[in-house]
Parts: structure tokens; C-alpha cells; sequence
């Protein structure tokens, strides 16, 4: 049988079935909110919480194969990729596990069953090797004893010595730097042809000649934040063997890059660009990256500066550096995605997006890049112009890599060539900064610790699906931050419950708000906060005083709820609505629920033309008046997958059984949300904008319920005044709307011709009134309710028309005269300006604008403005 990605994962899920296993599908790829990781990097995630003891699992026996990414955090083989055979950003983990069921012995056997059965992978017994932790006495003994390892293939591996870093072997598993973790025993395959030769150094382990592929970790402990390890009660067992490793070996090509999968999609790569070098490292760290983005864009994440979106980021941004290295200048990558969702698909892989939705968010970074890229270019090269010894400054270094990704060996090839030498004592400091930085995020310990409080210590029950009122027991009291025994009136704080009826942010729904209270006090709840499994009312006392071990009744704000309920059930039948309309590409990226209104992004790619924003409308109002009941169901993940579910990251879906919200038959959707019982119940639902928030995602905003109303009847009443300033009847608003503006703009142009007219006939009158003076032209006149702009209008007329001219000209404005003057340029002979300005405000005690020969200003209309036109006109005179 030829071994192919396929069939491998078939024959691991069904050897392990036929062990008793209950077949899970792998969780999500992107980790939920509430965990320390950005992504799945092991087929345990899922099962986190078993391992801990907060959920107990209804399978004692479970095999998964499960996407993973090991790009940052505890796991991350970025920087190997295409280096070694055997790295991968993206791979497929297959995993069998144990929860209170088998341990050491059941697990190893298994695991060599599989590997040298004649049945199974056939191989060679000779070319496996094992390592065990040194305090796994019992492992050892079931590899020598048991199974008949010889003792030369059995290495101990010891932990580091250091007293920090106990326990930080390699044969010590732990998924972050805290949580489920424990000793192991790893599976290698001996690739060289002496493979039967003694071996003498057990350090030959981690040369290039052995292939790990599989990992037995018996969990035994969770380390907690302060790095101490505490036992669990109950044998776990957790393997994990790489698909695509274990397939290069059963191909005999012991890469992961010459399996069919990636060597179809690297000669593709290679056509393309016309490489001819099919080992190339760039070939393969492209092909990698591609893969990793395709998977990371089709679970909603776009190209950003955090989280999610920055590794989605730095990977397309390594393959097009990449790219660069082989000498392509063009965006490129986007044209393999079609290509590679084929060998992907080819190989069972789920690829929910189409091929252009992933090729446009890759290529709209790869324009985008190529720009900075070009940047850091220039930066370089004029940073270099500019240095006065031959050395370059570390930080340049670190801001070309940091900033611009400018990869450190182009910024070296570069300095290299100009014969410069760079600081990399300095480059060294900026980094170790740098990774301090990135450090404080990987060991947030905020979503686990609370201001020193071990959330693993506590726990809250949400049980306010149905129960608004749940009398509970006050389980910690915190004030500025410190835990309290007693919180009084007006002091602000957070309250823990055992359980409660309040509903916490999540899904992009707010909290509920309400009081806490019993005979002694009342809290007022403002917002209700989870992390971990322990649930934060926020908020203040308002009378009284609670205390810690108090029992108190936990009241929501039943109509506010109710507000919410109504905009989350609305969101779910606009999501259908829009899938039915528009298309299955429709997927949900985001919401935002709160009692007033909603907001809805989705991908899609146009903006939506007012009669399909009309018909979704339409649809959903359809779905609201059919009145059908919305129920919840609980399924597991397998079922979720098989009914076509809808299913969003970031949903909890870390337990075994998840809640589904059922509306009909319309929508099915993986939700913890609170919902009303009915469509009907949501009365009535308006769309009131949609648009588009990044590329590809469009944002729909929306009312429902009492607001809707309060929405629609105020437009009503607009209409209405409206109508009544038209003096028209509701019916023929339209029309009388179109004649009014048509008449307007007549009334419009008219006026504009007569403005025009007269002030064609205010120049004709002006110019008649010029006087002459010693080959002056002077014109001192009034013009009557003058608009200033035709003012200046006439001015500038005058000005291009007449030469050797000084003029005063005013109009009429309110209570005031308004003033403009000109002196012209060639008439400075005659006085100084500043004589004249001085005497004008002096004699009006008015402030004067003038520039060189323009000037105006304002003044009383209660001066005989004859009079004061005549004073200015001698004034003037005099001077000649
Ligand atoms: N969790 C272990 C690993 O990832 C075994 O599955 O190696």
C-alpha cells in the first residue's frame, strides 16, 4: 500500500477506534478567548480541562488527529522552518488519550503496535529508538522488559540541572508555561544505514540521523502561575505523532517536503516563479507559510499588528521576503492559494473559504509589504550615505527587522557589500528588550490570575439561562484590587459567587446588569466579567454592607436581558438570512450585542445593494413573524461537524459537549448567547446601515423590538413634518418633494442671473461716477444691501479693468457700514499708506484691515455718511 496523508490518518483513527477510542474531530486551530494560547499547538488543548479536573470527560479513550500551529509562545518552530526536514509551522497531530482509563504500559504498547505491526506501518523494529525521563523508572522497564528494547536504544534523558529550571527536559511536556504537563517517553526513527551499530554517544539522539515521531506524555501534573507542580489525582495520558513526519517516513523520503503533498505544491511554486532548485530552503519555507496562512485566513483572521492577525502577518510577510530571495519583485503568493486549497482539499482537509477570499487578503498584504519593504530599502540606503565611520548602529539593524521585517541578513548582505560593520552589541540589547516585551505577553497570566488571586482556587456556576433570581453564596469580596472580608456603601468592588444568574461578556454580548442583595445590603451590578472558570460582578453597594460567606440573591435586570436576547436571536437569523441571500461564503466575523442595538460583520466582498439589504430585511421579518421556537441543544464536536454547524473561533469549545442554539430549521449555531423563546418575541427588525469595515468584511447595523418601533415612528413623524411643510399629503410627498427642489433650483439659477445682471449694472454705474483728479481715477460709493462677496466681486472687476484708481466702496450690514478699499500699486508716490490708515482709524476709531493695497472695515451706521466719505475724499485730495 502506497502511505499517504489519507490513509495514514484513517489507519491511526481506526487502529485506535478498534482500541475502544471514541473518535473526536480535532478543536479549532485558533485557541479560544479564555486560554494562555493564540493557537492550537497540541491535539490536548482541547481536553485542557479534563486534564485539570474542571470537566470531566463522558470518554475515558479518545483519539483525534487535530490541526496545529507552533508559530510563537512555549512552541514555536518559526525559525527552523526550511532548515530542517521535519519542522512545519502547520501540522497535523494525531493523538490518542487517556483520562482515568490506561496508562504507561497500555500507552507504549499501543503506540509500537501500531508502529512495526505487519499490518499496521511495518517498521523495522531495529530502526526505532527510545528516550525516557530518568525519574520514569517505569517507562524504562516497559521498554526493556516488556516490549525488548535493547539498552543502548533506550535513552535516559535527565532534567537540566539547573535548580530554575527543573524539570525543563526534553522529556518534561507542558503546553505553556503553565497547566497540564508531566514526564514522557518519545519514539525516534533511526535513518542511517549503520542503524544496527551500538550506540555509544546518547547525544547522537538529536543529530540529523534520528526522526522523533512520537510523543507519550503522561500527564501527572499542572504547573500553576508561581512555577510549582501540582499532582493530579487521576492517570492521563496525552501522545501526539506529526502525520506528516510519520508519512515522509512510510514515503522513504524523510522530509516533510518531499511527501506528495508539499513536493506537488513546491514544483508548482517552482513552475511559477521558474526555479529550478526544488530544494531550495525559500521553496519550502513558502510553501509552509501559505499552507499555515491559508488555514489561519479561513478561521476569520486578517493580517494585524496583535495577536492573531501579527502571526498571520509575519508569515506572509517571511514568504514574500522569501520571494524576494529567490528575485521575485511582483506579488506572487496569491496566485498559489487556488492551487493549494486543491492539495489540501485533495488530502481531506476542511477548506471552508473560497479561493478568492484568501487570495485577496494575501495579496492585499503582499501589495502592502512590498511597499515597506521598499521603504526599509531607502531607510538603509540612507542611513548608509549618512555614516560618518564604517559601522552601523545595532538599533538601525533592529528597526529594519522589527519595523520594516526587514530580514537581518539582507540589512548584513547589504553592509557586507558597502564594507560596513554593524553594532550588534547594540542590535543584541534592542532584542533582548524586545523579547522581555514579547515575554510579558506570552506569560499573561491576567486571563488565569487576578491581581494575585489563583483563579484555579475558585469557581462560578453561570445558571441563569431560565433562573433570574439564584440565591448563592458569596465566595470573595475585592475592593481597590484587594480581597476584602466586608464591602460597605458607596465603595466600589467585584463579588465572586459560587453561582449566579448573571450572564458574562462573551460571544460579543454585554453582561447583565442587576443587584445582588440580601437583609443587609444591596449590590449594584454593572458588569459581570469571566476569566478562568470564576465569574467578576463588577460593580458598587449601593446600601448596606455585604460580606464574604454572606448568602444573597443574585436578581438580573429582566427587561434589559430581555433587550439583549431579543439582538442576539436577531443576529442569528441575519446571519441566515445573509447566507441565503448573498451565499454560503457568508461567514460571521464579529458581533457586538447589547440591549439598544447590534452590529454584524460578515465576509463579503461588495457592498450590498439596497434591494438585498431589503430582501435579508424582509427574510428575517418573515422568520419573526412565523413566530419559531428557539431552542437549545447540547452536541459534541464530531455532530457539530457533521451537521454543517455553524461554529466561530473563539467559541468555548473546549468542552466535550457544546451548546447549540436551534432556531427551526433556519439556523443551527454553536453559541453560549441568551436567546428568547420565539422569533416572535424579537416583534419586528430594521437594518439601519450597512458598510464595509476592512477589506472583504462588511459591517450591518441593526434594531429590533421596542427600539425598532421607537426607530421607525420617528421617521414616521419626520415624514409627517415634512409633509406639513410641504403642505402636501403623505402620498404625494415624493412628488412634491421632486417639483419643490425642481423650483428651487430654477428660483436658484434665476437668482443667480439677476445677481449677475446687477452687478453688471452696479459696474456700469460705477464707472460712471469716477471722478477725475489731477489723472486719478477716484469713485467713493454706496451700494445698497450688498452682499460682501459681490462686493469684493465688483472690486476685482473695477481692479482689472482700471488703472491709476483709488476707490472706497460700502454696503449696508445690519446696523454697520462695511468698507472695502484700493489703492493702486502705482499710485504710492502719492502719500504713505500708513498716513492714510492711521487717519481712517483714528477718525472712526475702527480696527483697519489693510494689506498693501487692499483694505476694508467696519463701522456704526449712525455717521453722516456723506460727511465721512467727504472727509476721507479731502483728506486724500490734500495730499496730491
Ligand atoms: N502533547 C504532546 C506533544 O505535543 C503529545 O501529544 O508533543
Amino acid at each position: 500500500m502506497k502511505f499517504n496523508i489519507i490513509n495514514v490518518r484513517r489507519i491511526f483513527l481506526d487502529f485506535f477506534e478498534n482500541k475502544g477510542h471514541k473518535i473526536f474531530t480535532g478543536g479549532p486551530l485558533i485557541s479560544s478567548e479564555d486560554t494562555s494560547l493564540l493557537f492550537t499547538n497540541a491535539g490536548m488543548n482541547q481536553f485542557e480541562d479534563y486534564y485539570l479536573g474542571y470537566k470531566k470527560s463522558h470518554f475515558s479513550r479518545i483519539v483525534t488527529s487535530q490541526n496545529c500551529l507552533r508559530v510563537g509562545g512555549k512552541h514555536n518552530d518559526l525559525e527552523k522552518i526550511g532548515y530542517t526536514d521535519f519542522h512545519s509551522t502547520f501540522f497535523e497531530m494525531l493523538g490518542n488519550f487517556s483520562f482515568n482509563d490506561y496508562f504507561k504500559k497500555e500507552a507504549i504498547f499501543y503506540a509500537w503496535e501500531l508502529l512495526t505491526g505487519i499490518n499496521n506501518f511495518n517498521l523495522s523494529k531495529d530502526r526505532l529508538l527510545v528516550t525516557v525521563h530518568y525519574q520514569d523508572y517505569e517507562s524504562y522497564k516497559i521498554w526493556s522488559e516488556d516490549i525488548g528494547i535493547k539498552s543502548d536504544r533506550i535513552i535516559i534523558i535527565g532534567d537540566n540541572k539547573d535548580k530554575i529550571n527543573y524539570h525543563f527536559s526534553d522529556n518534561f511536556w507542558q503546553m505553556n508555561n503553565i497547566g497540564p504537563c508531566g514526564p514522557c517517553t518519545e519514539i525516534f526513527y533511526d535513518n542511517s544505514i549503520n542503524f544496527s551499530d551500538k550506540i555509544v554517544d546518547s547525544n547522537v539522539v538529536y543529530s540529523k540521523r534520528f526522526i522523533e515521531i512520537w510523543n507519550i506524555v503522561f500527564i501527572q501534573f499542572n504547573r500553576d502561575i508561581d512555577g510549582s507542580l501540582i499532582p493530579l489525582k487521576i492517570p492521563l495520558v496525552d501522545t501526539g505523532m506529526g502525520l506528516e513526519r510519520i508519512v515522509s517516513i512510510l514515503q522513504n523520503v524523510y522530509s516533510i517536503y518531499k511527501i506528495d503533498l508539499f513536493n506537488n505544491m513546491i514544483t508548482f511554486i517552482a513552475d511559477l516563479i521558474k526555479c529550478n532548485d526544488l530544494v531550495n530552503i525559500s521553496l519550502r519555507v513558502i510553501s509552509d507559510h501559505i499552507r499555515s496562512c491559508i488555514f489561519i485566513i479561513q478561521d476569520g483572521i486578517l493580517p494585524s499588528n496583535e495577536k492573531h492577525g501579527y502571526v498571520l502577518r509575519k508569515l506572509i510577510r517571511r514568504a514574500i521576503i522569501h520571494g524576494y530571495m529567490l528575485g521575485i519583485r511582483d506579488s506572487f503568493l496569491y496566485k498559489l492559494v487556488s492551487f493549494f486549497i486543491h492539495c489540501l482539499k485533495l488530502n481531506n482537509y476542511l477548506i471552508k473559504l473560497d479561493v478568492n477570499s484568501i487570495s485577496s487578503v494575501i495579496k492585499s498584504e503582499e501589495d502592502h509589504f512590498s511597499r515597506t519593504l521598499q521603504k526599509g530599502f531607502l531607510l538603509l540606503n540612507k542611513k548608509l550615505i549618512s555614516l560618518k565611520t564604517n559601522v552601523l548602529d545595532g538599533k538601525i539593524l533592529f528597526e529594519l527587522y522589527d519595523t520594516y521585517g526587514f530580514p537581518i541578513y539582507l540589512t548584513k548582505e547589504i553592509c557586507l557589500k558597502n564594507n560596513i560593520l554593524i553594532d550588534f552589541i547594540k542590535f543584541e540589547n534592542c532584542m533582548s528588550e524586545q523579547r522581555k516585551r514579547s515575554r510579558m505577553y506570552n506569560n499573561d497570566t491576567t486571563k488565569l490570575k487576578f491581581n494575585g488571586l489563583i483563579l484555579s482556587n475558585y469557581s462560578s456556576v453561570f445558571n441563569g439561562y431560565i433562573n433570574f433570581e439564584i440565591t448563592s453564596k458569596v465566595l470573595l469580596i475585592l475592593v481597590s484590587n484587594k480581597m476584602v472580608k466586608d464591602i460597605y456603601t458607596g465603595q466600589k468592588g467585584i463579588i465572586i459567587l459560587n453561582e449566579t444568574s448573571f450572564f458574562f461578556e462573551s460571544s460579543g454580548q454585554i453582561s447583565d446588569i442587576g443587584i445582588l442583595k440580601n437583609n443587609n445590603g444591596i449590590f449594584r451590578v454593572d458588569k459581570v466579567k469571566k476569566h478562568g472558570n470564576v465569574i467578576f460582578h463588577i460593580g458598587v453597594l449601593i446600601s448596606g454592607n455585604l460580606s464574604v460567606f454572606d448568602i444573597v440573591c443574585s436578581s438580573i435586570d429582566k427587561f434589559h436581558r430581555k433587550c439583549i436576547e431579543i439582538n442576539h436571536s436577531s443576529t442569528h437569523l441575519l446571519h441566515s438570512a445573509l447566507r441565503t441571500v448573498l451565499g454560503e461564503h457568508v461567514v460571521q466575523k464579529g458581533s457586538f450585542i447589547n440591549h439598544k442595538y447590534f452590529r454584524f460583520d460578515f465576509f463579503h466582498k461588495k457592498s450590498l445593494t439596497t434591494d438585498e439589504l431589503y430582501l435579508i430585511e424582509k427574510i428575517v421579518n418573515n422568520y419573526i413573524r412565523d413566530n419559531i421556537s428557539i431552542s437549545t441543544t447540547y452536541m459534541n464536536l464530531n455532530d457539530i461537524r457533521l451537521n454543517n454547524i455553524i461554529f466561530l473561533f473563539g467559541e468555548k469549545y473546549k468542552q466535550e459537549f457544546m451548546r447549540v442554539v436551534k432556531i427551526g430549521n433556519i439556523s443551527y449555531e454553536v453559541c453560549l448567547g441568551t436567546h428568547v423563546k420565539r422569533t416572535g418575541d424579537i416583534g419586528f427588525l430594521k437594518i439601519i446601515s450597512e458598510k464595509g469595515i476592512s477589506l472583504g468584511i462588511r459591517r450591518i447595523e441593526s434594531i429590533a423590538g421596542k427600539y425598532a418601533i421607537s426607530y421607525i415612528q420617528s421617521l414616521h413623524s419626520k415624514i409627517n413634518l415634512f409633509s406639513k411643510l410641504l403642505n402636501s399629503n403623505f402620498n404625494n410627498l415624493e412628488n412634491n418633494l421632486i417639483s419643490t427642489i425642481k423650483n428651487f433650483n430654477l428660483l436658484k439659477k434665476i437668482l443667480e442671473k439677476n445677481k449677475k445682471d446687477n452687478l453688471n449694472k452696479n459696474i456700469i454705474f460705477l464707472k460712471k461716477n469716477i471722478e477725475v483728479f489731477k489723472g486719478v481715477n477716484f469713485l467713493f460709493n454706496y451700494l445698497v444691501n450688498l452682499d460682501i462677496n459681490d462686493l469684493y466681486k465688483i472690486m476685482y472687476i473695477l481692479i482689472k479693468t482700471l488703472n491709476k484708481i483709488i476707490f472706497f466702496l460700502f454696503t449696508n450690514i445690519k446696523d454697520d457700514y462695511f468698507f472695502i478699499f484700493y489703492i493702486s500699486k502705482n499710485l504710492n508716490y502719492l502719500f504713505d499708506k500708513k498716513e492714510l490708515i492711521n487717519f481712517l482709524s483714528s477718525k472712526f476709531n475702527c480696527k483697519i484691515c489693510f494689506n498693501s493695497d487692499i483694505g476694508n472695515f467696519r463701522i456704526k451706521n449712525d455717521y453722516f455718511i456723506d460727511d465721512f466719505v467727504n472727509e476721507i475724499k479731502y483728506w486724500i485730495f490734500g495730499k496730491i
